[in-house]
């Protein structure tokens, strides 16, 4: 059974969904530990309700390497074998990708590269598209730039507020997410330059 590690900041209707596919026995994994850097991120209590390990190591005021080396030694101690940000609205250290290589994914409200960055879906109205989404990739070093493995497109109303986009791209990020994990376990892909290759 692989073991999952959950970073995330905020409200976690991403990892709950996770947390959904894994208890339905639809991912062959186990959540070992979620992690949140604020000490009110709902994430945490929705963990604790479902009584999954779950701890705050809380970021304020930390130099990056010297937090990120923090998190290294919680996931390992958990013997993490995939990292999943969930809403972790924190870069990550180039150490902390070495400690992890190929193991890092992330989802994101755009289909990226469009609208990197925070208020992606604000970004999207601002810009005036007809159609955004959601990607997850694998995590570099860098802002929301590593080989994308799933993305979901959704349309841009004419009526949509950040708020009604927002909801709109979230139920797909629920879906894609859990869909992402799976073939990363699966352990059938490939990185062929900036393609993963192999998961249909
Ligand atoms: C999600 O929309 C996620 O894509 C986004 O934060 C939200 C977290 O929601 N992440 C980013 O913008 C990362 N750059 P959640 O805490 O309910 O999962």
């Amino acid at each position: 059974m692989k073991r999952l590690g959950i970073l995330l900041s905020g409200r976690g209707s991403n990892f709950e969904a996770i947390a959904d596919t894994v208890a339905a026995g639809k991912i062959a994994a186990e959540i070992a530990i979620v992690v949140a850097n604020r000490p009110e991120a709902r994430g945490l209590e929705v963990a604790r309700l479902r009584g999954l390990p779950a701890v705050c190591i809380p970021s304020k005021g930390l130099d990056r390497t010297i937090y990120d080396g923090m998190l290294v030694e919680e996931l390992k101690k958990h013997a993490v074998d995939l990292v999943c940000l969930a809403g972790y609205m924190r870069l990550l250290s180039a150490g902390f990708i070495r400690e992890f290589p190929g193991r890092v994914l992330n989802i994101h409200p755009s289909l990226l590269p469009s609208f990197p960055g925070l208020d992606a879906q604000h970004q999207a109205l601002e810009h005036g598209v007809k159609v955004t989404g959601c990607t997850v990739h694998f995590v570099d070093e860098y802002l929301d730039a590593g080989p994308i493995i799933v993305q979901a497109a959704v349309p841009v109303l004419d009526g949509d507020t950040v708020e009604t986009l927002s909801g709109r791209i979230l139920s797909e990020e629920h879906r894609i997410y859990s869909e992402a994990i799976r073939m990363v376990l699966s352990g059938t892909l490939r990185i062929e330059g900036r393609r993963v290759l192999g998961g249909h």
